[in-house]
């Protein structure tokens, strides 16, 4: 059990990689609180965890409301008396629309959820975990699209850049006496619904990521990814901060 004892939150956990986290940290032995805005789904997943004789609350949360987020730091400390982990995983794609054609509302409403959202949620975390003896883990899920340019429109690749920023910034900051370790992942494609979003991709948009070409690597598996979120919870990686760790089947390696 590589998380006996610890309160984690997952953010978007009612499907794909934040799922499969939640799913797998339980299993370890965590204290979940998953959250989603997806209530009906969020409600099967933590049944299921709650059926396979682990511990889980779900908690409806929209990562890009301060009241929601506020609530959910909340009520991991209310009902687990602490926040040991924090996996910022919520996240949406664009339909890869560049910039000479991004709309304020679509540049706002990805920007929100994918950095705004993670950075409010990682100040209630990092407000709670200092005060703890024993600190606490951030774990941001970016993608290859924090860290190149052409693996989705300008609003979601800001975004993740953004984020894997903010995880060194965090881990420059607050970790430096080994109190809060903050780490991100940045997975290539992974088999989840979040494709299905992609439902009118810009032609110039899709010309840039086409023309990268190189992704002869099968898609990954959300589980492969928790595994990955697993290890940078634990106290296996209590070395490692401010580190991106790139899960892509080497989609980016060539
Ligand atoms: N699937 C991929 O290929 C891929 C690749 C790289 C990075 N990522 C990143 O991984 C993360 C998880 O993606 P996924 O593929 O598992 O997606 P998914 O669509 O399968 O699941 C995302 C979950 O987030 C929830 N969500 C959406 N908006 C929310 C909000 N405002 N507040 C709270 N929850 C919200 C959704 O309801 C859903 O349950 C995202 O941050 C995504 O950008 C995905």
């Amino acid at each position: 059990m590589k998380l006996l004892g610890k309160t984690v939150i997952v953010t978007g956990a009612a499907a794909g990689m934040g799922e499969a986290i939640a799913r797998k940290f339980a299993e370890e032995g965590a204290k979940v609180v998953a959250t989603d805005i997806d209530k009906e789904r969020l409600d099967q997943v933590v049944k299921s965890i709650a059926e396979s004789g682990n511990e889980a609350i779900g908690l409806v949360s929209n990562i890009a409301n301060q009241e929601d987020i506020d609530k959910m730091t909340n009520k991991a400390v209310q009902k687990f008396g602490s926040l040991d982990v924090l996996v910022n995983n919520a996240g949406i794609m664009d339909n890869f629309v560049p910039v000479g054609d991004l709309t304020d509302q679509q540049w706002e409403r990805i920007i929100a959820i994918n950095l705004t959202g993670p950075f409010k949620a990682a100040r209630a975390a990092i407000n709670i975990m200092e005060k703890q003896e024993k600190g606490g883990v951030i774990i941001n899920n970016a993608s290859i699209g924090g860290l190149f340019g052409a693996r989705g429109g300008a609003a979601y690749v800001t975004s993740k850049h953004g984020l894997l920023g903010m995880t060194k910034n965090i881990a420059a900051t607050y970790g430096i006496h080994g109190k809060i370790r903050a780490n991100a992942i940045a997975p290539g494609g992974v088999a989840t619904n979040i494709q299905s979003t992609i439902t009118e991709p810009h032609p110039l948009g899709s010309q840039a990521i086409g023309s990268i070409g190189g992704n002869s690597a099968p898609l990954g598996q959300a589980e492969e990814i928790a595994e990955v979120a697993l290890f940078l919870a634990s106290d296996a990686s209590s070395f490692v901060n401010g580190a991106i760790i790139t899960a892509d089947g080497g989609w980016t390696a060539s």
